[in-house]
This record gives structure tokens, C-alpha cells and sequence, in this order.
């Protein structure tokens, strides 16, 4: 047990907005699953944080039990990792607030998401919108993480939840550890298959791979993926010069290991039209027993459910130590 404390822990989290996608694989729960055996390790679903954005509610509540369901079948045992949704655990809430109010107005209107967001949606640009990052600044500093194992696009708000906690923790002693974004060599910034220079994202769906989707729809996808026109029909990896091409060696390299010279070497000679389709093959047998296995478990309401209780009580009981320290720092009267 003593052991067990002092084991460092890992957490991260993604919003259950839309189905889980290859980029959401690649580049963050693909590395959480190997984890547990050194870290503790918190995964959640940031349903709270979806609806910074409208949310149809029924969806939501299918895609977010449908996201657990996934993270088990990418290789998370709920018996090694602590697996719980968000608003299960109101602490997220509480001390957001607080956070809220250590998180300058500057800070937030530098963030990318917020500008990319409210660009889109811009009859929606609402508070919480805005101030996101304090929230997740509460989802990680409740539970003392080292690292935060996210894609590129995080960085900033992780880099934030760093300034946040060393801000709070320079006026009221130790109270966080202050963690550090975990991103991954290969697969951090996975590229749409229709528009290589803008990320892959759910709002873009041709040009995106879900996890739960048809083989024939994922080979449809990669024989269409737009590579470069460049005359050469070389694979080559050159991500300024090439980046349809580049963003395919990336994904084919991190599904299977292969390295960018590998990769290289095995296509010579052989041009784009026979390279998109190797991409697309590796990714539909990556994705088909984590397919079969999220059916199998959807379809199990009662263990989802002792899933994400157990894992609330027990992410519960983290969190609530964290803020009542919080609280007594601050000058809350205990109750
Ligand atoms: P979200 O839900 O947008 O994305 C979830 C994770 O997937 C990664 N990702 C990608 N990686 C590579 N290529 C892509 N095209 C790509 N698209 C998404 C993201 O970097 C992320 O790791 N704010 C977070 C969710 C969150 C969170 C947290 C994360 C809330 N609280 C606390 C960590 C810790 C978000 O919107 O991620």
C-alpha cells in the first residue's frame, strides 16, 4: 500500500464531442495504455467540457458511454486504470471555479482553441468557452499527475495548467505538482487525409478515420487521401515539401513502428497509388480488434456502469483530499 501511494501518476482526458477518431488514437490513448504498470492512471471523459459547444443531449450521453467502451478496447484494463466521467466527480467543478480565479484574463485570450473555437462558432462564444483551460487545470491538478500524455495541440493549455499551478503554489506553499505534457515522437499531429495542412478533426469528416468505422470506409478514405502534387510520386518524408505524403508515413509509422527510413526503403519505386493503400490496410487491421472489442463492450450497459462508478469513487476520493486542501488555503471554513 505504501508503494501504491507513492507511485507518480498519469492523467489526461478527451471530450466525448464526436466519435473517438485516428488522430484522438495516435495521439494520446494509443500511449495510455501502456502505462499502468509504472503510473497511476487517470483517464476520464470530458463531458463537461463539451458543452462549451451544443451538445444534442441524447448524443452526448451515447458517445460518452461509447468513449469508455473504447478506451477499454484500445488496451485499458478499468482494474489498472482509473476510468471515470467527468461530472461524476463534482470536485472538476468546484475547483475550476477557484482556478478561474488564478487564470488571467491575457492567459485565456492567448489560447489557440479559444480563437479556433470561437471563430466557428460564432453565435455561441460563451464563458465557459473562454475560461476551458482553468477547467482543465482543475481536471489535472486534483489528481497530482507528473504528465498529462496528450496530442500537440494541448501543449498550450497544459503549459497554462503549468503557470496556473506554479502561481497558486508560489502564494500558498506546495499545494500541485506541477506536471508536464507527455507527447508522443510520432503521431502528436495527425493531418486530415482531404486537407493535409489543417489537423484531423471531427468536423471534418472525409477527411477523418474513426475508430468504429467500416473497413471499407477507412479504405475508401486513404485511397482518396489527397498527396502531393509534386512530380516526383516519391515516398518521401519531407513534412513542409510533402505534407500529404509526410502525414501518411506518420500515421503508417505509428501503427506499426515502422521508422520514416523503413518506410522509405519499402516503397521505392513504388508511387502514391500503391502506398495509400498499404497506410490504409495497417490502419484497418490497428483499428478491427478494437472495433470488435468496443461492440462487444457497448453492448454491456450493467459493466460500463460498475466501470464508471468505481472509477468516480475512487477518482472521488483523490479529488476531494486535493480541494479540501485548496479550500483550507485559501480561507474557506471547513464545514
Ligand atoms: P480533445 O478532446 O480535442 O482531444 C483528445 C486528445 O486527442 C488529441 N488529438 C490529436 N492528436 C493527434 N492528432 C490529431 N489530429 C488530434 N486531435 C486530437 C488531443 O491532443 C488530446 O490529447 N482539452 C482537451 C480535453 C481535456 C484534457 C483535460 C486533456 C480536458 N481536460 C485534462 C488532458 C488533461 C481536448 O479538448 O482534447
Amino acid at each position: 500500500m505504501e508503494n501504491m501511494e507513492k507511485r507518480k501518476v498519469m492523467l489526461s482526458g478527451i471530450q466525448p464531442s464526436g466519435d473517438l477518431h485516428l488522430g484522438n488514437y495516435l495521439g494520446a490513448v494509443k500511449n495510455w495504455a501502456a502505462r499502468a504498470e509504472e503510473f497511476d492512471c487517470y483517464y476520464f471523459m470530458a463531458d463537461m467540457h463539451t458543452i462549451t459547444v451544443r451538445q444534442t443531449p441524447a448524443d452526448l450521453r451515447r458517445r460518452t458511454l461509447e468513449q469508455l467502451a473504447q478506451y477499454i478496447a484500445c488496451g485499458l484494463d478499468p482494474e489498472k486504470n482509473t476510468l471515470f466521467i467527468q461530472s461524476h466527480v463534482p470536485e472538476h467543478a468546484q475547483l475550476g471555479w477557484v482556478l478561474n480565479c488564478y487564470t488571467m484574463f491575457g492567459e485565456l485570450s492567448r489560447m489557440t482553441q479559444f480563437k479556433d473555437k470561437s471563430a466557428k462558432h460564432k453565435d455561441n462564444i460563451n464563458g465557459g468557452l473562454f475560461t476551458y483551460p482553468a477547467l482543465m487545470a482543475a481536471d489535472i491538478l486534483l489528481y497530482h499527475p507528473e504528465y498529462i500524455p496528450v496530442g500537440e495541440d494541448q501543449k498550450q493549455h497544459c503549459e497554462l495548467t503549468r503557470d496556473v499551478a506554479i502561481r497558486f503554489n508560489n502564494i500558498y506553499g506546495n499545494v500541485f505538482t506541477v506536471p508536464e505534457p507527455y507527447i508522443p515522437k510520432v503521431g502528436a499531429r495527425i493531418m486530415s487525409l482531404s486537407n493535409p495542412t489543417s489537423k484531423m478533426s471531427k468536423s471534418d469528416p472525409n477527411g477523418c478515420v474513426f475508430l468504429l468505422e467500416k473497413p471499407e470506409d477507412i479504405m475508401r478514405k486513404f485511397k482518396r487521401a489527397v498527396t502531393d502534387s509534386d512530380t516526383e510520386n516519391c515516398v518521401r518524408y519531407a513534412p513542409a515539401e510533402k505534407p500529404g505524403v509526410s502525414n501518411l508515413m506518420g500515421i503508417y509509422s505509428s501503427v506499426t513502428g515502422k521508422s520514416y527510413a523503413d518506410i522509405e526503403s519499402e516503397f521505392v519505386g513504388r508511387g502514391y497509388g500503391e502506398f495509400k493503400p498499404a497506410v490504409g490496410e495497417a490502419v484497418v487491421e490497428a483499428l478491427r480488434p478494437i472495433r470488435e472489442e468496443s461492440q462487444r463492450i457497448i453492448a454491456d450497459k450493467a459493466y460500463l456502469q460498475d466501470v464508471y462508478r468505481s472509477g468516480a469513487e475512487k477518482a472521488g476520493r483523490i479529488a476531494s483530499r486535493t480541494l479540501r486542501k485548496v479550500y483550507k488555503k485559501i480561507g474557506f471554513v471547513e464545514r
